[in-house]
């Protein structure tokens, strides 16, 4: 039988206030209910990451990143919009690792935003290409407007589960391909 993916849910807002907890743990909550390969929330702001570049590079928080994503296989990033495009807090995440980590791996996205955060996730699919990272075509994309209540509490729309676990069949499949690769 083959070994389950390690597939990290990747919160890549880090604002006070911040949405993106309760985007991450709904679809926790689905994935765990798959049984088809172990889920966790990755919280980019437990690592506090400094900004590329600008220290010496001994912070522990960057030796866990680094060890955090080498041992996922797969990743769900769970993506705001800002400024029409996706916060600096995961790009940073993104550059700061050795882009190796990321290589042959495989990613979804889900984004939220006032059209659905699909600026900030297509901006971000051309950064997962530059990484070898293969993000997956299926994409929930989650109105401020019809799946939040005030703009703050996460009631998405029935239709999502259906995408997401599109999402997730996805991922497990084309991240067992890419493993094999990366053997
Ligand atoms: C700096 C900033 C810029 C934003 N720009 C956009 C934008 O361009 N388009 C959009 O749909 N929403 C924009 N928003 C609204 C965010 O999508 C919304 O606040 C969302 O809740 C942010 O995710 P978070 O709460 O997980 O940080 C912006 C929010 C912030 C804080």
């Amino acid at each position: 039988m083959t070994e389950k993916l390690n597939i990290g849910i990747i919160l890549g807002s880090t604002r006070e206030g911040r949405v993106s907890e309760q985007v991450g743990e709904w679809a926790k909550q689905i994935a765990d209910q798959r049984n088809d390969a172990t889920y966790e929330i990755v919280d980019i702001a437990e690592y506090n990451l400094p900004f590329l570049g600008t220290t010496d590079g001994t912070e522990p928080g960057l030796a866990k990143w680094t060890e955090k994503i080498n041992s996922l296989d797969a990743f769900v990033f769970v993506v705001a919009e800002y400024n029409h495009g996706l916060p600096a807090a995961l790009k940073n995440a993104l550059d700061v690792a050795a882009p190796t980590l990321w290589h042959n791996k495989a990613a979804g996205i889900m984004s939220y935003g006032s059209t659905g955060g699909a600026r900030a996730a297509e901006h971000l699919r051309g950064i997962l290409g530059e990484l070898f990272v293969a993000d997956v075509r299926t994409h929930p994309t989650f109105s401020l407007f019809t799946d939040f209540e005030n703009f703050s509490t996460f009631k998405p729309a029935d239709l999502h589960f259906e995408n997401m676990t599109s999402l997730f069949d996805q991922v497990n499949s084309w991240g067992k391909a890419l493993k094999a690769i990366r053997n």
